[in-house]
């Protein structure tokens, strides 16, 4: 822990007083405090509902352990989360924890940290590195699973159809939950003649650029059996485009969306939706767990994964509790 450095003048220049005039100080002694960590948490931004669950569960999670939050937001940007973390540097914070908004372009930062002695925990979405050593941890979820658990779905569901036309509406480029919810479903439905990827677009995990998708996927291709949506925002995007354009979603086009928000649990109810893949981002407790021993020295396991479910048409969701975010 390096909160010494942290201690106020004031305190410096008494312990100083205290040595220059030789006094050791007995009963006034103050008991010593444990000392609080800090972690430096660079958001990737505020792009949809599941972002914002995850910024509130970090905060409350820092609040409960006890660990001091130096919280900053890159507003969607790769540059804003480099300089956050040359500023955590800079403070010698204790652990250094991010989600990286895309997956390559992170070495010379994460070098800097490294000679800074600086553990870095990434959290919810991995990088491309040849350097495994330049971050201790990952704890989040298992994208390509999610993926799988997508075309699972598809593959059961059109058991019954000869030929099976999707558009895909991909997260923000060059993200690990783009690149790798693509994989798993891919690897799913590859090989499948009935299967054809009529479009696959990026809507960057945004509502509105979910519904500017669907609406050109629409004035291209009237003919789309399924959308596969890498998140709920862009999928209320598509969905408003499916509506607007006289369709039924979920009847007429089956949609397949990932993450749980309680609105696209609550739209699979209404029928509007047919799978929901989740993803959650309720991972504040286990950053600060895993935060806490890095502190300390200790070593953590390099992949944590968080354990997911899928919510299906078929499923009675009755009694699900209300999903936080
Ligand atoms: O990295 C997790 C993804 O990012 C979530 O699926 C999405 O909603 C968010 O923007």
């Amino acid at each position: 822990m390096r909160s010494a450095r942290r201690l106020a003048p004031g305190f410096l220049s008494l312990l100083c007083a205290l040595a220059l005039f030789g006094c050791t100080p007995r009963e006034s002694t103050p008991p010593e405090q444990p000392a609080t960590i800090v972690v430096g948490f660079s958001q990737l931004g505020s792009e949809s509902g599941w972002r914002l669950g995850n910024t509130r569960s970090i905060i409350d999670a820092a609040q409960n352990a006890g660990v001091e939050l130096m919280f900053e937001n890159a507003e969607q940007k790769q540059e804003n989360q480099i300089k956050a973390i040359r500023s955590f540097i800079a403070y010698q914070v204790d652990v250094i924890a991010f989600p990286p908004i895309v997956m390559d372009g992170w070495d010379t930062v994460l070098k800097e940290a490294r000679d800074a002695n600086i553990p870095v925990l990434l959290t919810d979405r991995m990088i491309h590195t040849e350097d495994s050593s330049l971050y201790a941890g990952f704890i989040g979820s298992d994208f390509k699973e999610e993926g799988r658990s997508a075309g699972e779905f598809l593959l059961a569901r059109t058991a019954g159809y000869d030929s099976v036309r999707i558009a895909e509406i991909r997260g923000t480029v060059d993200s690990a939950p783009a690149l790798q919810r693509s994989e798993g479903f891919y690897e799913v439905i590859d090989g499948n003649p009935k299967f054809t990827i009529v479009e696959s677009v990026s809507g960057d995990f945004m509502r509105t650029k979910g519904k500017e998708c669907m609406e050109q996927i629409l004035a291209d291709h009237r003919a789309i059996d399924v959308v596969y949506s890498h998140n709920d925002s862009m999928t209320y995007g598509a969905i408003e485009a499916i509506e607007e354009a006289g369709l039924r979603p979920g009847v007429d086009i089956l949609i397949i969306t990932v993450d749980g928000e309680q609105m696209a649990i609550d739209l699979l109810r209404e029928g509007k939706i047919n799978c929901v893949v989740e993803c959650t981002p309720m991972i504040g407790d286990m950053i600060m767990e895993l935060a806490i021993k890095l502190a300390a020295g200790e070593s953590i396991d390099k992949y944590t994964y968080s354990v997911e479910t899928v919510f299906t048409e078929y499923d009675a969701l009755d009694g699900l509790p209300d999903r936080g975010y």
